[in-house]
């Protein structure tokens, strides 16, 4: 059995899957020509400079220069696996995805897991949400799921995330994290304090990325064979079992070993121990969705499970670790916008502004043919005018005609596929409709704080006055009234400690 030391691990899985002495062909250069020497660069006598004819020297340093690619700009840590997806009970009255039409049927899948603003060397348990990315290689292309493990977000509509995402980054000045910056934009966004509560709870911290829930948190459109639409969210719930770190564990591995989450993963798949999550869905009819208490679409808010009960879909197993990071997991791309048919966005606003962000982001990152990067590829064909453009690595369509309609015979539009009809939801004149801040935005933080048991309001306590204390006063007088609002225990407690650690306060 393998031991309990990675490294020794990984020694081990070296030498048996790749003998020492095993020949493995010749060196080349990128062109596939020998290589006389990988030691000693080519040089004008004894003493002389190098030369610039030495096509070896100059591909291996300017490849080695260009090594990096940008980080993602959000999420930028994280680790991935390949698994698949078995369907266990039969929804196919509310979808026609053909991924889900049958019990039994499986499609092979990658996933990531991230933490949020981190760079991509950051450590693994910092006090982040985390990303929680399944990408479904189905017969209709990919399904892309990218959520999180939190059912609500901190912001509702798109135009604050650039924003909210500088305050979690680094201040322009001193480029050091500043807790001035949270807590300033977090008490001017107060519909923020519900994701807020749970980032400074326990869930905060989780122990690795196998003992996490994940959640689409947004709404999404079922559309089954007849066109009828059902409003939905997606719930995966780990097997392995809820574990979260303390906020002094988690801080403790942040020094001593901050690849903690990469390397349970990795390990964990090593020894046959395969994570898997049981997929739920929570189901409502468009009238439901709409006579609902709040509004299902906010993203700040979640949808109660008395009212909607889970049902069971399915479930992912992750068995197969990456052969290669950067390939398979740097170079993965996730957007909430790779549909499959049977599957639509809702008009969730913030869903509708990361519909555009993250393909957007794609062609930066990873340039405008990222979807013929082989982890990105789907199964099925891809058959389409798109043409040229850097680094095309396919036949690029052949001969085959590049343009639409052609008379020789298509590809041709494929009218079988189902959309949802938009005139049932998208009503009104075009304007900025502001949500406006409520009680009820203060509700549910409020009603989770109570289902804490004693401990758990402890450490969030502990945990959020920590943080904020470290801000200026002028913000710690901004938040805790919201709190307040929140909850008066809530509020309270956090400000008798801002109290003893400030006298000033
Ligand atoms: C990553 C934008 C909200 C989950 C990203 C990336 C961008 C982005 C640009 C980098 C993608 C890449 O380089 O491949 C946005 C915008 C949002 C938003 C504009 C709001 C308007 C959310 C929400 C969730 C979420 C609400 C969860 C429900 C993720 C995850 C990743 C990610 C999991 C990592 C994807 C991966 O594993 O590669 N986001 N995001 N984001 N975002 Fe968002």
């Amino acid at each position: 059995p393998p031991s309990k030391d990675f490294k020794q691990d990984a020694k081990a899985a070296l030498s048996t899957e790749i003998p020492l002495d095993s020949n493995l062909g010749r060196l080349t250069t990128g062109t596939g020509n020998p290589v006389l020497s990988n030691q000693t660069s080519q040089t004008a006598g004894d003493l002389g400079p190098v030369l610039i004819q030495d096509f070896h020297l100059i591909d291996k340093l300017a490849h080695f220069d260009r090594e990096r690619i940008p980080e993602r700009v959000v999420h930028a840590k994280g680790a991935g696996a390949h698994g698949y997806f078995e369907v266990t009970k039969d929804i196919s009255h509310l979808t026609c995805a053909k991924f889900l039409s049958k019990v039994g049927k499986r499609t092979p899948m990658f996933a990531r897991f991230s933490t949020v603003g981190g760079e991509r060397g950051s450590a693994d348990t910092a006090r982040d949400p985390r990303g929680f990315s399944l990408k479904f290689y189905t017969e209709e292309g990919n399904y892309d799921m990218v959520g999180n493990n939190t059912p609500v977000f901190f912001i509702r509509d798109p135009l604050k995330f650039p924003d909210f995402i500088h305050t979690q980054k680094r201040d322009p000045r001193t480029n050091i994290h500043q807790e001035d910056m949270k807590w300033d934009f977090w008490s001017k966004v107060p519909e923020s304090l519900h994701q807020v509560m749970i980032l400074f709870s326990n869930r905060g911290t989780p122990d690795g990325m196998r003992h996490n829930h994940g959640y689409s948190s947004h709404t999404y459109k079922f559309v089954n064979e007849q066109g009828h639409v059902h409003y939905f969210k997606w719930h995966f719930r780990t097997n392995q079992g809820i574990k979260n770190l303390s906020a002094a564990r988690a801080a403790e591995l942040e020094g001593t070993d901050p690849d903690y989450a990469t390397r349970d993963l990795f390990e964990a798949i090593e020894r046959g121990e395969y994570p898997s999550w049981t997929a739920y869905v929570q189901v409502m009819t468009e009238e439901e969705a709409f006579n609902y208490k709040h509004n299902v679409f906010d993203v700040t808010k979640v949808v109660s499970q008395k009212d909607f009960p889970l049902q069971e879909v399915g479930r992912f197993v992750l068995n197969r670790n990456p052969e290669n990071y950067f390939a398979e997991v740097e170079q993965a791309a996730f957007s909430p916008s790779h549909l499959v048919p049977g599957i639509a966005p809702s008009h969730d606003r913030m869903l509708q502004g990361r519909l555009f962000s993250y393909p957007d982001t794609h062609r930066h990152r990873l340039g405008p043919n990222y979807l013929q990067l082989p982890i990105n590829k789907p199964l099925a064909p891809v058959l389409n005018q798109q043409r040229d453009g850097p680094m095309c690595f396919t036949d690029n369509g052949g001969r085959l005609p590049n343009y639409e309609p052609n008379s020789f015979g298509g590809p041709a539009e494929d009218h079988r596929v189902r959309e949802t009809d938009l005139e049932s939801t998208v009503k009104g004149y075009i304007g900025r409709h502001t949500y406006e801040l409520t009680d009820a935005d203060f509700e549910q933080p409020g009603k989770l704080y109570n289902l804490m048991s004693k401990s758990e309001q402890q450490d969030l306590i502990d945990n959020i006055a920590g943080s904020i204390s470290q801000a200026q006063l002028v913000f710690q007088h901004n938040i805790v009234p919201h709190l307040k609002r929140i909850d008066s225990d809530y509020g309270n407690r956090v400000e008798a400690i801002l109290k003893q650690k400030n006298a000033n306060y």
